[in-house]
């Protein structure tokens, strides 16, 4: 019998792995001791009240927020102890999608996509131009996003779903080795938010690479996730395959909100540790 091949072992290596993490603001405990692997292919979704530190937690993957402890790698690099010029890297590795999609309005459709090769480069290909080769893969990437025809039009002409698309578009241009995409279908109806949640899970699976998606809305992470992260005052109280999960377990991340503006430590006595096999 053969073992395992290069493909097998290589999904099986987290290319996200948070240990411990810890962020404060002001003094404040935002995330209080975090723990999260991510493995290539699948689609996490990120739940938790609003506050509950979902976009912080995004933002110590890219070294955005304050670090005051744990350990945080990505893609091989180590985020608390970055060396000189890595950070770049790190960030040109990382294609984020955003609520509001990001766009420059007056550009073309393909310019905008066209900015993702700018990631990691240097001014130059301000410049400089775009090259042919860029083009056709920016072109491709449009198609691949099904919005090929919309190449020429400016992205302010193109509505909320088709934006996120061009985003999309753009944060594969980047060949990214990781997507975050923070409340990403946030100001779209739920029919789009669907189709771009659908997206970009099969942008996981068939580039092989993890997509960690912050939602608000608990069916859209039933039916678009493969595991659920749940956050609660900066604490992951549910965790677990989405098969697995089920409203009702996730219910208890968004009672008594109003303990979010308040601070995140100690933790709340009466929350309950769901967690399911992963
Ligand atoms: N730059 C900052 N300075 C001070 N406090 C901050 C900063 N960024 C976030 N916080 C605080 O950290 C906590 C978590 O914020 P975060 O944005 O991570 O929440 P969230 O779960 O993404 O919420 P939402 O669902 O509303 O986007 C909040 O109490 C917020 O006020
Ligand atoms: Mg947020």
């Amino acid at each position: 019998m053969s073992g395992p091949s290069t493909a097998e072992l290589r999904a099986a290596m987290p290319l996200v792995t948070v240990r411990g993490l810890r962020v404060s603001y002001e003094e404040r405990a935002v995330l209080a001791g975090v723990d999260l692997d991510l493995f290539p292919g699948e689609t996490v979704a990120l739940l938790g009240a609003s506050g509950s530190g979902k976009s912080t937690l995004m933002k110590s993957l890219t070294g955005f927020a304050p670090i005051s402890a744990g350990a945080v790698r990505v893609a091989g690099h180590d985020v608390t102890n970055l060396a000189r010029g890595e950070m770049r890297t790190l960030r040109s590795k990382t294609g984020q999608v955003f609520q509001q999609f990001n766009l420059i309005p007056r550009l073309s459709v393909l310019t905008n996509v066209l900015t993702g090769a700018l990631h990691g480069a240097g001014a130059i290909n301000l410049l400089g131009g775009f090259s042919s080769a860029h083009r056709r893969q920016a072109l491709s990437l449009l198609d691949r996003v099904g919005i090929a025809h919309k190449a020429n039009e400016p992205a302010r002409s193109l509505s909320g779903g088709q934006q996120q698309r061009v985003a999309i578009a753009r944060a594969l241009m980047q060949q990214p080795s990781i997507i975050l995409a923070d409340e990403p279908v946030a100001s779209l109806d739920p029919k789009l938010a669907g189709t771009v949640l659908e997206l970009l899970r099969g942008i996981a699976r068939e580039d092989g690479i993890p997509v960690l998606v912050s939602l608000h809305v608990l069916p859209l992470a039933l039916e678009y996730s493969d595991r659920i992260v749940g956050l609660r005052h900066g604490d992951i109280v549910v965790t677990g395959r989405t098969a697995h999960l089920c409203s009702a377990d996730l219910a208890g991340l968004y009672t008594d909100d109003a303990r979010d503006s308040a601070p995140a430590s100690p933790p709340h006595p009466g929350s309950a540790h769901v967690r399911l096999s992963v």
